[in-house]
């Protein structure tokens, strides 16, 4: 990177006034006077201004307990916004909350300026689960807690996913829910669904990280780099879903065997799981090291795969059968006298690349390696 570009982002200035902080002589490159603003950095290189060591952040990730009143968005033309809480302490930077909390909701709001990690976390097919203390208008009911389990559906229709409802103590009223998705004022459209109203209601825990218990409403603080890299972990894909007609698969050619798989469906589903590239890596590292610990790893890495799979083929399940139709079991690509060449039309069937970061290689093999593609046929009938 440019030392101009790498000052405006690090010490949250203007190129201009970086060219400025250069033309003073106040810039260091490991120590040594820098003017020049078109220096490129190396990874290693350590940039100092009157002597104070930047440290670079690509992005930055903020923890704020969201007071009641304030909306989450970026700006608003009558209400304070969640940014605005902010006040010009990241001036160069473009942040805004990843998901939404309702005006009168308190509790933890993630700010940030990364884009992608926000995608993920919000993303549905992600499953970040986020937690509320909710109070009620009136005692948590065995029906709500086996509705939440089922997937409550909307006055609208809308069938939400399974979401968990417990007592946060002892009082009847006081509630934990986990949601698994973010839709329109979900929890309050779910106890609606029971004749319950929401008094309050404060989000916890998005992920693997707590809202700190320091911070009183309006404050926040940044995550540290282990909450950031837990989240991070949390939201990147495992697995992927697409119910599609019979038609999105070049399956005429593609044997007997899945044609036997398929007889009597309407339609199809096709799952696509990744252990990620982690594993490879590892993996890689251990062939050229130690090959008994990376056949064990390899060992248990399948083993891993196998329960993705189930918990995946599980959750599509439950899905299908809430609209009423039914599932066969898993064939894969290359099972019996199915070709592996289906692999290409089927990743680019599902997106497999931009939704789970998994390709298919020219010689049709699945890379991450530790990957799975499998077509389950949806029928209106045992
Ligand atoms: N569900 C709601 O109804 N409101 C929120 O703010 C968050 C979840």
């Amino acid at each position: 990177m440019r030392l101009d570009k790498y000052l405006a982002e690090t010490a949250q200035c203007t190129r201009s006034e970086a060219k400025t902080l250069l033309q003073k002589g106040k810039v260091t490159v490991n120590g040594t006077l820098c003017k020049k603003g078109d220096t490129q950095l190396k990874e290693t290189d350590t940039v100092a201004v009157d002597g104070k060591a930047l440290n670079y952040r690509q992005f930055v990730y903020l923890m704020l307990n969201k007071p009641e009143g304030v909306v989450s968005a970026s700006t608003d033309k009558r209400d304070t916004t969640v940014v605005d809480l902010i006040g010009d302490a990241y001036p160069r930077r473009e942040l805004f909350p990843a998901g939404r909390l309702d005006k009168t909701s308190t509790g933890f709001v993630l700010l940030t300026d990364d884009g992608t990690l926000a995608h993920d976390i919000l993303a549905p097919g992600r499953h970040v689960p986020k937690q509320y203390l909710v109070t009620l208008d009136t005692p948590l009911t065995n029906a709500m807690r086996v509705g939440f389990a089922a997937g409550v559906t909307l006055a609208d229709g809308q069938t939400l996913a399974p979401a968990e409802v417990k007592p946060a103590g002892a009082d009847p009223c006081v509630v934990r829910v986990t949601l698994h998705q973010g839709v329109y004022h979900q929890i309050k459209r779910m106890f609606g669904m029971f004749d319950a109203g929401v008094n309050a209601l404060h989000r916890e825990v998005i992920g693997p990280v707590a809202l700190d218990a320091a911070l009183v409403p309006g404050q926040w603080r940044e995550l540290t780099a282990e909450e950031v890299n837990a989240l991070r972990a949390a939201a990147t894909p495992r697995g992927v879903w697409k119910q599609l007609p019979l038609t999105a698969l070049p399956l005429k050619n593609a044997g007997n065997d899945i044609a036997r798989h398929l007889r009597g469906c309407d339609a199809m589903v096709l799952m696509a799981v990744t252990l990620g590239s982690g594993a490879d890596t590892l993996m890689r590292r251990l062939e050229l090291t130690d090959i008994a610990l990376a056949a064990v790893v390899d060992a248990m890495a399948s083993a891993v795969m196998e329960e993705l799979c189930n918990a995946l083929e599980a959750e599509i399940r439950t899905s299908v059968q809430a609209q009423g139709h039914y599932l066969t079991g898993r064939f894969s690509p290359g099972y019996g006298d199915c070709p592996l060449t289906l692999q290409q039309p089927f990743a680019i069937a599902l997106d497999t690349v931009r939704g789970l970061g998994m390709a298919v290689t020219p010689e049709n093999l699945l890379t991450p390696r530790k990957s799975v593609t499998a077509i389950l046929g949806v029928a209106d009938h045992p």
